[in-house]
C-alpha cells in the first residue's frame, strides 16, 4: 500500500509502505476514501512534538495521519455491529471500548490505555490507503444519513475538539468568547460559540483572510500590538467570560489568559510542546479556570454534533480549502503549514 511517511523536519513523503492487516478478531481493515490534515500533523512536520511524552513514541519511517473515513473491506471474527462494504469513519483517538470509562466515552481513561493513530510505533497512519482498526465495534462507527465524508473527516477529530475546547471554555447563551487562533479548529469553535450562544466572539489571528472569514461568521476581528489592551477598551475592563486557546504556543496561552475576567474559563486545545508561560496573578485574582483539552474524546461528542451536522445548523465543512489526491499529500502539508491565502482545512482522496 502506499501512505505518507514522516521521514523528520518538514519532510513527509509518499511511498510504498507494509500492507496494514488484522491482527485481532476486534479489528476491521479499512480501505480509506478520504483523510485530513490536522494542526497537529503541523506540529510533527516541524519536528517539536519529541518533547511532549505522553505515550507518543516518535521517531521517524511511520506514516502520519489520525483522520479518516473509507470502507471496511475485511473484519476480524469477534467484530459484530460492522460489515463489509460499510462505510465508516474512525475516532482519531481509540479506547478498548469494553471498559467502563469507554462506554461512558471517557475513552482517555481506558483501562487498557488511549491510542492515536499515526503518531509514532502505535497504530499506524491514517494518511495511507489501508488502516488497521482496533476494536472497532467503538472505534470506528458508519458514517451516520446525511453526513458527507468530508463532514465524517470533522467528526474524527476537528469538531469534536472545537466543541470539547467551547464546553472546557463553558460558553453559554449570552457570554462574552475570545479565540486565540483561527485555524480551521479556531473557526470551528467560533461557529460553535455562536450556535451555543456567545453574545460576542472576539476572533484573535495574525492573518487577515483568517478574520475576515471570522468576521463573516459575526465575530469581531481583532489584531493589533496590543491585543489585550484592545479587549480592555472593547468590553469596558470587564475582560472575557470564555476564552479558546487554539494555536499551541507559549505567547498565545500569555495571550489568552491575559484576557480573562472574573469568574471566566480559559480552554486549551493547542498542543504547547513547550508548556512555559507565565500565568498572571489575574488569572487568580479573577476566580479563573484553565481547563486543558489535550487529545479530543471524540466518541464522546458524537452524539451532540452529528444532529447539527445533519440538520445544517453546523457547517464545519466550509473550512475545507484544500482537497488533492493522496499522493500531493507533501505539497498540501506545505501549504497548510505557509497558512497561504485561501488555505484551510486539507482533505486528501484515496
Ligand atoms: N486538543 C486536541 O485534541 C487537538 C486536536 C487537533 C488539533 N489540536 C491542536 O489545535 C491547534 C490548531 O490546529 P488547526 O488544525 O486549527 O491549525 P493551525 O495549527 O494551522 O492553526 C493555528 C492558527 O493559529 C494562528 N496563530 C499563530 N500565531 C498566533 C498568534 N500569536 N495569535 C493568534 N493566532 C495565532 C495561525 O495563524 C493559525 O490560523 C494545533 O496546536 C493542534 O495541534 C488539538
Ligand atoms: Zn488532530
Ligand atoms: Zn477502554
Amino acid at each position: 500500500m502506499k501512505g505518507l511517511i514522516f521521514h523528520g523536519k518538514k519532510d513527509i513523503r509518499f511511498e510504498s509502505l507494509e500492507d496494514a492487516r488484522i491482527e485481532d478478531d476486534r479489528d476491521v481493515l479499512v480501505q480509506a476514501k478520504a483523510c485530513g490534515i490536522c494542526g497537529s500533523d503541523l506540529h510533527l512536520y516541524h519536528d517539536d512534538f519529541a518533547e511532549i511524552g505522553e505515550g507518543f513514541e516518535l521517531g521517524t519511517g511511520f506514516c502520519v495521519g489520525h483522520e479518516a473515513v473509507g470502507e471496511v473491506i475485511e473484519k476480524g471474527k469477534g467484530v459484530t455491529s460492522l460489515k463489509v462494504g460499510d462505510t465508516v469513519m474512525l475516532a482519531a483517538m481509540t479506547g478498548c471500548g469494553a471498559c467502563r470509562p469507554c462506554l461512558r466515552g471517557d475513552s482517555k481513561q481506558c483501562e487498557q490505555g488511549w491510542s492515536v493513530f499515526g503518531f509514532g510505533i502505535g497504530l499506524g497512519g491514517c494518511q495511507a490507503e489501508l488502516i488497521r482498526v482496533p476494536a472497532a465495534d467503538y472505534n470506528a462507527v458508519c458514517l451516520p444519513e446525511g453526513v458527507s465524508i468530508d463532514q465524517g473527516i470533522l467528526l474524527t477529530d476537528n469538531v469534536a475538539t472545537a466543541y470539547g475546547a467551547a464546553l472546557g471554555a463553558e460558553i453559554r447563551p449570552g457570554r462574552s468568547v475570545a479565540i486565540v487562533g483561527l485555524g480551521p479548529i479556531g473557526l470551528m469553535a467560533l461557529e460553535l460559540a455562536m450556535i451555543m450562544g456567545a453574545s460576542v466572539v472576539y476572533a484573535i489571528d495574525p492573518v487577515r483572510e483568517r478574520r475576515e472569514i471570522a468576521a463573516g461568521l459575526g465575530a469581531v476581528p481583532v489584531w493589533c500590538d496590543d491585543v489585550t489592551g484592545q479587549l480592555r477598551e472593547l468590553t469596558n475592563g470587564r475582560m472575557i467570560d470564555c476564552i479558546i486557546e487554539a494555536v499551541g504556543g507559549d505567547a498565545t496561552m500569555e495571550l489568552a489568559l491575559s484576557l480573562v475576567g472574573i469568574n471566566g474559563n480559559i480552554s486549551i486545545l493547542g498542543v504547547n510542546n513547550s508548556m512555559n508561560f507565565k500565568v498572571p496573578r489575574q488569572v487568580f485574582v479573577n476566580n479563573a479556570t484553565i481547563r486543558g483539552n489535550f487529545v479530543t474524546e471524540v466518541h464522546k461528542h458524537w452524539p451532540a454534533l452529528v444532529p447539527m451536522l445533519q440538520s445544517g445548523r453546523l457547517r464545519p465543512e466550509q473550512f475545507i480549502t484544500e482537497r488533492r489526491p493522496l499522493a500531493e499529500g507533501p505539497a498540501a502539508y506545505e501549504k497548510f503549514d505557509k497558512r497561504e491565502a485561501g488555505t484551510l482545512k486539507a482533505i486528501l482522496y484515496t
